[in-house]
């Protein structure tokens, strides 16, 4: 996505955002759009205060000058907005290219509601040409990803999983958890794939979000849609 559409994007959910809330702020190019947008109303006098969802986030706020708070002094949210990989028709969401994917299901689930914002190419029929981020404990990783294999191969997917690296260190969350990416294909049973995932001890937790958005803000070629979830 260009960085024309995040900073329209970022600008069209920011109108949403109404003072006096408590935000969770999201991570990844996108929410950085929109913590840049929302620093310009913080200044313009918007009164609010924000959860971010990684030090990536945390810091740039800092550096706009967004006020901070966390879930310890603030538990419960107004809302959240976040950017995601994929987003099928009933706003299930892969999220954790980013690696932030623990924090930013803790943030949304913490929140009344929840607002994604991405362009046209992240909307897809079915999720799973991304692959699925899945936070795992490092201890005993390779049983872990054992398990998830024979998993994938229960829901009949492929079972292709690899362990994020950067550069040639793996990957560190910001809890401290490694981070497999699974090229699963095609999911077709997201919310029995969810909890199965769940099911397994070392896993930390992973980026299906399901039932959790209720608006997406999409910026394409003729401006940004909303659209809302169907009850
Ligand atoms: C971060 O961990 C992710 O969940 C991001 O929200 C997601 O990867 C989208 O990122 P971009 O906005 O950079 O595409």
């Amino acid at each position: 996505m260009s960085d024309k559409l995040k900073a329209e994007v970022g600008r069209a959910v920011c109108q949403h955002v109404k003072s006096g809330m408590r935000l969770g702020i999201g991570t990844g190019s996108t929410a950085e759009a929109f913590v840049h947008a929302l620093a310009e109303k913080v200044d313009q006098g918007l009164q609010i205060v924000g959860v971010p969802t990684s030090e990536r986030t945390a810091n740039l706020c800092e550096e706009l000058g967004i006020p901070l708070t966390t879930l310890e002094e603030t538990p419960e949210l107004d809302l959240t907005i976040d950017g995601a990989d994929e987003i099928d028709p009933e706003f299930s969401l892969i999220k954790g290219g980013g690696g932030a994917l623990l924090r930013e299901k803790i943030v949304a689930a913490a929140s009344k509601t929840m607002y994604v914002i991405a362009d046209e190419s992240k909307l897809v029929d079915k999720l799973g040409a991304f692959a699925l981020p899945i936070e795992v404990n490092s201890f005993g990783l390779a049983a872990t990803r054992l398990a998830i294999k024979k998993n994938a191969r229960n829901f009949d997917l492929q079972d292709t999983i690899n362990i994020r690296m950067v550069e040639d260190k793996v990957f560190i969350s910001d809890g401290g958890h490694c981070i497999l990416d699974a090229s699963f294909g095609l999911i077709h049973n997201a919310h029995a794939l969810d909890m199965a995932l769940l099911s397994i001890p070392g896993v930390v937790q992973h980026g299906l979000f399901i039932n959790m958005a209720v608006k997406v803000f999409v910026a394409g070629k003729n401006g940004v849609k909303i659209l809302e979830r169907e009850k």
